[in-house]
């Protein structure tokens, strides 16, 4: 069955310590980022993933709703972490993405600042990182994992031109357990290393696709527009405006300009 996820099968043969040890299945649920927080507020064990075929109210960054059909992976992880490695989730995760998705799919996505994966300039994966914070500590985490896996996004007219899907750019769908059970592997390495204070920012600027192209930024206060120069190790984005000057962006959402 490549096309769902048996939560028997996913939990079998788990090779990790910690991601994945306890997972959460629903059928159908609001969204797994609301399953997720209510799970933390119970304070389930770090790594708990609550992980669902059908979401009614998925959500993306910006209030944006996001479309999980079926042949979709949409999962997150309760986590706790340290309030420094708050910023480096932005760049973890999408790489635990990305590099579960080679290792599986074959194909290598792109990174679109700050977190979206791309194939062929088509977002493939989203990632939302939600916090909950008593002053400055982090209660806790939640990271959400929508990765278009097995899906003809022919059906899906209204994201067609923006969105792909792992079996379309190749040619046959994949198992999404394997994917699933990679992606836990993948998390696991990436944020156990970061919490030893070892940080993947090479990897994550060398797969960075805006780079040295004309972008716009949506940031919380303004849009603006020009060359994304380079990506800093604390995820942060240096513009060149069309004055020549230069800018520093930490937080926002990147649209390529098409010339
Ligand atoms: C984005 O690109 O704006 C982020 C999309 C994040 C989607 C995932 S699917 C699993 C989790 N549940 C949600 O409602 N959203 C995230």
């Amino acid at each position: 069955m490549l096309n769902s996820i048996d939560p028997k099968t996913l939990a079998s043969n788990l090779s990790t310590k910690l991601i994945g040890q306890r997972i959460i299945s629903y059928s159908k649920i609001t969204s797994t980022m609301d399953g997720a927080r209510t799970e933390a507020r119970k304070n389930a064990p770090e790594g708990t993933v609550i992980i669902a075929k059908e979401q009614t109210a998925g959500r993306g960054r910006k209030q944006r709703t996001w479309i999980s059909p079926a042949g979709s992976l949409t999962l997150s992880i309760v986590l706790y972490p340290d309030l420094h490695l708050l910023p480096a989730l932005v760049m973890l995760t999408p790489l635990a993405a990305l590099r579960s998705i080679t290792a599986v799919a074959r194909i290598k996505p792109q990174i679109k600042w700050p977190n979206d994966l791309l194939i062929r300039e088509k977002k493939v994966c989203g990632v939302l990182i939600e916090n909950q914070m008593r002053g400055n500590t982090v209660n806790y985490t939640i990271v959400g994992i929508g990765i278009n896996v097995n899906i003809n996004l022919a059906d899906f007219p209204e994201i067609s031109s923006i969105a792909t899907s792992i079996s379309d750019e190749i040619g046959k769908e994949v198992s999404m357990t394997k994917l699933a059970q990679q992606l836990f592997v993948e998390f696991e390495r990436i944020y156990t290393a970061a919490r030893q204070g070892i940080l993947p920012y090479e990897e994550w600027r060398d797969n960075m696709l805006i780079l040295g192209r004309k972008v716009t930024i949506s940031s919380e206060d303004d849009i603006y527009s020009g060359i994304a120069e380079s990506v800093a190790p604390d995820g942060s984005l240096s513009l060149r405006l069309s004055d020549g000057s230069l800018i520093n962006i930490v937080a926002g959402d990147a649209s390529l300009v098409i010339n």
